[in-house]
């Protein structure tokens, strides 16, 4: 609770920062509403932002040093490290841990993504396709998969009753843990802090990077710890093809020379220059995420002798992270650099006295990204893997990484392990599957636990299966 001494200090720091803006309406306010304002306000790292403001601090990467990251290529022999990796798994060291906390603006969902309707024929919720998937986990491997989701204090209530309307998904809630990540002023476009109403500052979530603090503050890093949990299987609420603590991906993370064991990545190649994913590069001897945003045309563009694109590593959001690297860096002097972006953010307006949408972007938000800890780890490994069997993200309402193109790779995934074992599968001129074909994460989590399934023969044209 703030006194009555420490009010005027908190309204002197924003005035000597230059912010006094802020405080137009604090007069005003009911001492409820005007309590809870200056405990906002309290909160704000102002030298941060005057440094941000200044534009030092933020996260531009030195692009004179960048060179495409080694990886790990497809087809690399995976028999040990599938052993390493499912005896983690068998002895419980790994969680799995979603960073939910955007926004979700470009997909016009009203609720928290998670709870989309995603999957191909059966609609199910992406939080549910995960709780499922790890449920399968737990029952092949037999340990518990304990489940960290982090929210954003704009989500983080209706993402709670949705698991609990959901009866936590037929999981144990103990082993369910949801958090709220951090939050960061937006400032307009001349560095002002803004409001969003007479008594709250415009704040935005502080980037998944923000889930780091994050998982430290809210208790799950020590919970992790004394669950013995080693390893963190790190995914985006977005992708529900992801493979959620896949046991080669571990074990060549946990074992492998190329591997520190502290922050591993997987990729996909580039589907062509124009696609909107981070580049997982050498930047000056260390491995990094340039993000597509930040990478220049002529490097993005870039082909090499056979005519591929130089820098073809494309991040597809799935990391594991080791509990002992996260304590590393929360317990130092730890900053991941912020990003700034332009976008639109709701501000009072006070000659309309109300909160106006903008129709242009208006304000810059500063969010920190989780790959820019991949510096901090000493030696980090990429792993490339197949687009078709790993990445259909739902990003956007209409074409590319859309819930129709992400059906449309689900059933292409899905058809591909039918045809492994002799199903005949419905084709388009294109090489896509003309049928939605959906497999449960109890029938099979990759395509050879269907060996001992029962198959049809064939799947008709246009056809809706589920198995
Ligand atoms: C992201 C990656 C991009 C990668 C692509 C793969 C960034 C900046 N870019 O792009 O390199 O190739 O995914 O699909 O991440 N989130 C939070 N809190 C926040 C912001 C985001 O939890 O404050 C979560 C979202 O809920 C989502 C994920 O982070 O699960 C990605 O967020 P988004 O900002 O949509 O990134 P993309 O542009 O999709």
């Amino acid at each position: 609770m703030i006194s009555a001494e420490t009010e005027p200090r908190i309204a002197d720091a924003f005035t000597a920062a230059g912010q006094g803006q802020v405080l137009r309406h604090l007069a005003s306010l009911a001492p409820r509403a005007r309590a809870e304002f200056l405990a906002q306000l309290a909160e704000v790292d102002l030298p941060l932002m005057a440094r941000l403001i200044a534009g030092s601090g933020d996260g531009k990467t030195d692009l004179s040093r960048l060179a495409p990251a080694p990886y790990a290529a497809l087809g690399s022999p995976t028999a040990d490290a599938r052993a390493h990796g499912e005896s983690l798994l068998r002895a419980g060291k790994v969680a799995a841990f979603t960073v939910a906390g955007g926004q979700g603006t470009r997909l016009g969902w009203k609720g928290p993504k998670g709870t989309y309707p995603a999957t191909v024929v059966t609609g199910k919720p992406l939080f549910r396709v995960f709780a499922e998937q790890i449920a399968a986990a737990e029952k092949r491997h037999g340990c518990a998969i304990p489940w960290y989701i982090m929210t954003s204090p704009l989500n983080d209530a209706d993402t709670h009753a949705f698991f609990k309307d959901n009866n936590w998904f037929g999981r144990n809630p103990a082993d369910t843990f949801l958090f709220p990540q951090g939050t960061m002023p937006s400032i307009t476009l001349d560095g002002k802090l803004m409001l969003e109403t007479p008594g709250s500052l415009a704040v935005n979530p502080d980037g998944h990077g923000g889930a780091i603090r994050a998982l430290h503050h809210s208790g799950a890093l020590e919970d992790m710890k004394a669950r013995g949990i080693v390893h963190l299987s790190y995914f985006q609420v977005d992708n529900p093809l992801v493979r959620i603590a896949d046991p080669v991906f571990l074990g060549l993370h946990a074992h492998s020379a190329g591997s520190s064991g502290e922050m591993s990545s997987k990729m996909v190649a580039k589907r062509d220059a124009a696609e909107k994913v981070g580049v997982f590069c050498d930047i000056g001897g260390k491995t990094g995420v340039v993000e597509y945003s930040d990478m220049p045309a002529e490097l993005t563009g870039a082909t090499d002798a056979s005519g591929r694109l130089r820098f073809n590593a494309g991040s597809i959001a799935i990391h594991l992270i080791s509990v002992e690297f996260l304590d590393r860096l929360t317990a130092g002097d730890f900053a991941l650099p912020f990003h700034r972006a332009r976008k639109k953010v709701p501000y009072w307006c006070d000659a309309q006295a109300k909160t106006v949408e903008p129709a242009e972007p208006n304000a810059i938000k500063f969010e920190a990204f989780v790959f820019d800890a991949l510096a901090l780890a000493a030696k980090s490994l990429v792993m490339e893997t197949a687009r078709v069997e790993e990445f259909a993200p739902i990003k956007n309402a209409s074409g590319d990484d859309s819930p129709a193109s992400s059906h449309q790779i689900q059933s292409n995934r899905n058809g591909a392990w039918l045809e492994k074992f002799g199903v005949r599968v419905p084709r388009r001129a294109n090489g896509d599957v003309d049928a939605r074909i959906e497999i449960l994460a109890e029938t099979a989590l990759e395509a050879d636990d269907l060996a001992d399934a029962a198959l049809p023969r064939e799947i008709g044209a246009g056809a809706e299966f589920v198995l």
